[in-house]
């Protein structure tokens, strides 16, 4: 690895170098071009500096432009006098060199003259003393013109000087200014070309630094990697960790397992447990129907012979049929021993929804009973889906609804099956809608009459959810059994309908679980049919 990262190292820094050079050669030649344009550009001008050079002009300009500006004063006092002078007046000459001559002549001409008027007063023309006053009177007269005309010739010669001068200066400052523009003009080039210069210099400087630092660095850099400790195999390995795995396993598996059971107990809100059903019902589950295998979906029949039942159907079926029977018989027992001062003459078999095997556990009920030698009469009160008569395979022609309407009384329409010498059967009779509507009261009496003949009436009624009917006939009734689909049935519609036969003071003789297979509310209900089946069943232990 060290001898890797080393090869790494130097092989980029080589590159690094190579690519570097590449650069270097260009840049160098960039460089020389730059600096040569800079060195002919300042040949060409002529400077070393060009800025330098404009900062002396500058000073030079300013120094001629004052001195203009003061030649250009000067000139236009002495015009003013040379005009003034020209004119004749020598007023403007005051100020010049010759006016203390001029001023002391005027003052003896002044003189002069005082004295010849003086004379002239006194003696005549001739007189000599007249004659030498008026000779120097003419001198100094003289005199004076003299220098007047000298002092103009003067005062013309200082203009003419003047203007020279002025124009020489005007001259020296346009020259200075067109060559400090031109200057000027010409800097801007300069200094972008000193700018390029001096950056491609550095430039290259920093390439040439950057070069021989990569160069130091390469035969350093493979000195930051050391071998701290050299590395062993552990003794036992890390992974796979058996233990760890077996318990994390374990683990997960149980949560698992429980959240699925947590969840689909949660979302299963069918009847099935008895002690659930207890607590949320107030009302005990007397009964446990087992599920016989082949009757779902097929109209339930019901024959008899020789005091007891025949049991059709496949050999499986036949022994499932067994253990109903043995189940129906211990419903009966129970509703006899919840019932000890024998009050209970007449029992309606109702559920929540339909197809839940009420008419299958009545005229079993009512069967179980008949065949115990006791005279019982099985009614068919569910007008709307008859099918007791189907069951026991016997007319259904005329029944209840006759006797409902008054056409008929109930003991003519009786039948009764082969094999059952005990059992009455009324069926429903033709489906009538006012029959249904007289079936609270009209059902009343029919119970009155016939609980006194027979030891059990048994009614077989619609549905409770969604019929108005069995709610009428519970109040009739001495009793009712509600029939529950485990594990179908929803607990609330059974605990809604509970709380309704109650309300309607009804007398809830308790739930029948029905179709109880051994996977649905624990096996003890299951398990002890099938135990007390065979014993029964098995005519050698008999
Ligand atoms: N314990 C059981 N095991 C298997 N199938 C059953 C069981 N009890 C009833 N059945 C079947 O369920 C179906 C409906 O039964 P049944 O006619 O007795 O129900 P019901 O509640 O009277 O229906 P309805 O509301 O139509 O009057 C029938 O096919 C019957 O054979
Ligand atoms: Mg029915």
């Amino acid at each position: 690895y060290l001898e890797h990262t080393y090869h790494i190292r130097i092989r980029s820094s080589q590159s690094m170098t190579a690519f570097m050079e590449s650069q270097l050669a260009e840049l160098k030649a960039k460089m020389e071009r730059s600096s040569r344009a800079l060195s002919e550009f300042e040949r060409e001008l002529n400077v070393i500096n060009p800025e330098e050079k404009t900062s002396i002009l500058s000073a030079r300009l300013l120094q001629l432009n004052s001195e203009f500006t003061s030649a250009q004063a000067d000139r236009v006092r002495k015009e003013a006098a040379y005009g003034s002078v020209r004119s004749g007046s020598l007023e403007a000459a005051a100020g010049s060199d010759q006016a203390q001559d001029l001023r002391t002549l005027l003052a003896r001409r002044n003189q002069a003259r005082e004295r010849f008027a003086e004379l002239k007063a006194h003696y005549g023309a001739n007189h000599p003393e007249y004659r030498k006053a008026a000779a120097q009177l003419a001198e100094v007269e003289a005199l004076l013109g003299e220098a007047r005309r000298k002092i103009a010739e003067r005062v013309e010669i200082e203009y003419r000087e003047a203007v020279n001068r002025e124009q020489m200066l005007r001259q020296a400052v346009n020259q200075t200014k067109a060559e400090f523009d031109r200057l000027n003009a010409r800097s801007f080039e300069y200094q972008t070309l000193k700018r390029e210069a001096d950056s491609d210099k550095a430039l290259y400087e920093e390439l040439v630094r950057k070069i021989r630092e990569a160069g130091i660095n390469a035969s350093f850099q493979s000195s930051n990697i050391r071998i701290a400790d050299p590395a062993r195999p552990s003794l036992e390995p890390v992974s796979p960790n058996l233990a760890l795995n077996l318990t994390l396993a374990v683990l997960l598996a149980t949560v698992f397992g429980i959240g699925v059971a947590v969840v689909s107990d949660a979302l299963d809100t069918s009847v099935r447990d008895p002690e659930q059903l207890r607590r949320m019902t107030n009302a005990e589950v007397i009964g446990s129907l087992p599920e016989v295998k082949g009757w779902r979906g097929r109209p339930s029949s019901v024959r008899a012979s020789e005091g007891a039942l025949v049991a059709t159907g496949s050999e499986e079926t036949a022994h499932s049929v067994t253990l109903y029977e043995e189940a129906i018989r211990t419903l009966r027992n129970s509703v006899l021993l919840t019932d000890f001062d024998r009050t209970i003459r007449s029992i309606l078999v109702t559920s929540p929804t339909p197809s839940e095997g009420k008419s299958t556990a009545a005229a079993h009920l009512a069967v179980a009973h008949a065949l115990q030698n006791h005279k019982t009469l099985l009614i068919d009160a569910d007008l709307r889906r008859p099918s007791v008569h189907r069951s026991f395979n016997i007319s259904g022609a005329a029944g209840l609804s006759d006797v409902l309407v008054g056409e008929r009384g109930w003991r003519e329409l009786l039948s009764r099956p082969e094999g059952l010498p005990n059992l009455a059967i009324l069926p429903a009779g033709p489906p009538s809608r006012r029959a249904s509507d007289l079936i609270g009261r009209g059902i009343a009496s029919l119970l009155d009459e016939a609980t006194r003949d027979y030891d059990w009436v048994i009614v077989d009624a619609p549905p409770l959810l969604g019929f108005a009917e069995p709610l009428q006939l519970a109040t009739v009734v001495d009793g009712v059994l509600v029939v529950a689909r485990a594990g179908h049935t929803d607990r609330k519609a059974v605990a809604s309908v509970i709380n309704t036969l109650r309300r309607l003071r009804a007398n809830v003789i308790g739930i029948v679980l029905n179709e109880v297979h051994h996977r649905l509310g624990g096996g003890y209900y299951y398990y002890s049919y099938r135990r007390y089946g065979k014993y029964y069943h098995s005519p050698k232990a008999a």
